[in-house]
């Protein structure tokens, strides 16, 4: 038994547990938890199911605990892991670096302002008493009535892509990153994950015949997917319903993200667009 074993591991008709090849980094509120669901509709994609968070908080327990937490794959599989604050997290370029300096890595980005909204919805959904997002994202800054956004609020903070980036291309090349836009995830999820599978170096499996535009949700919900046979979206937690956010308030906030946004388009080559 032993002998034919390790006869089928030679072969490689054993799965193992690998590190990751490929990471989606971030960003939170983005659709990061769309894009690892729609990438396991793949045959040649395994992901682990939940976000290990070991770049930002169980570096500690090293390489071997992380590998421990990989789903097993044969070789040619890609073994992937989705932890949105690896994004923001100072130290995580330089781990992940020393982990694989050929790693893949991909994140999705979105129109600020919705971004924020969106954080603070998931707040709100925990905390009853969470003040109106109007007053936690502009603050009083004098007693004559003067505001400002409040740049350190984590929902307003996050949204700030630039500085995030510039870190991760410190360490990385700009082709090891893939952006990938939250707008167009929801807009049309088989264009924008031919561009995933494309960087990933897969063969288009994944396209249009996987899923279908749930009107009642206002979201893409796949039609089957490897745990379940029949057609369904994401959980109640993915694509929630935000409270109506005064226009005057999110006018100051597309003024605030203009200069970053269009620094970051420069940088990285892409305009999204962002009202
Ligand atoms: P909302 O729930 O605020 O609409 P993340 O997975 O990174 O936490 O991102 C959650 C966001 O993913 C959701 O925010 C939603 O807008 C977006 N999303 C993108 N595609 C989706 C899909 N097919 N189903 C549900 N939510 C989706």
């Amino acid at each position: 038994n032993d002998y034919k074993y390790r006869r089928l591991k030679k072969q490689n008709l054993i799965p193992v547990k690998r590190l990751p090849d490929a990471l989606v980094i971030g960003v939170k509120k983005c659709g990061t938890r769309a894009l690892l669901e729609f990438l396991r509709l793949h045959p040649d994609v395994r992901a682990a199911g939940s976000e290990v968070h070991f770049f930002d908080k169980f570096y500690h327990k090293g390489f071997e605990w992380y590998r421990d937490k990989m789903p097993p794959t044969l070789e040619g599989q890609i073994t992937m892991e989705k932890t949105p604050s690896y994004w923001v997290t100072r130290t995580a370029p330089k781990r992940v670096q020393a982990m694989n300096p050929a790693v893949k890595l991909l994140a999705v980005v979105r129109d600020p302002v919705t971004r924020a909204i969106s954080d603070y919805t998931q707040s709100a959904s925990k905390s009853v008493s969470l003040p109106r997002f109007e007053d936690l994202a502009v603050v009083n800054i004098s007693w004559g009535g003067s505001q400002a956004v409040a740049a350190s609020w984590p929902p307003i903070r996050l949204g700030i892509y630039l500085r995030p980036f510039k870190r991760w291309l410190k360490r990385f090349n700009r082709e090891s990153l893939l952006l990938i836009s939250g707008e167009r995830l929801v807009a049309d999820p088989a264009a924008e994950m031919a561009r995933v599978q494309e960087f990933l170096g897969l063969k288009r499996v994944i396209t249009e015949k996987h899923f279908y535009f749930n009107s009642s949700k206002g979201f893409p919900c796949l039609l089957k997917s490897e745990s379940r046979s029949t057609p369904h979206c994401l959980g109640k937690t993915k694509g929630r319903s935000h409270p109506h956010i005064n226009p005057s308030t999110l006018e100051t906030l597309r003024e605030f993200y203009k200069p970053f946004n269009e620094k970051f388009y420069e940088l990285c080559g892409i305009n999204f667009g962002w009202p």
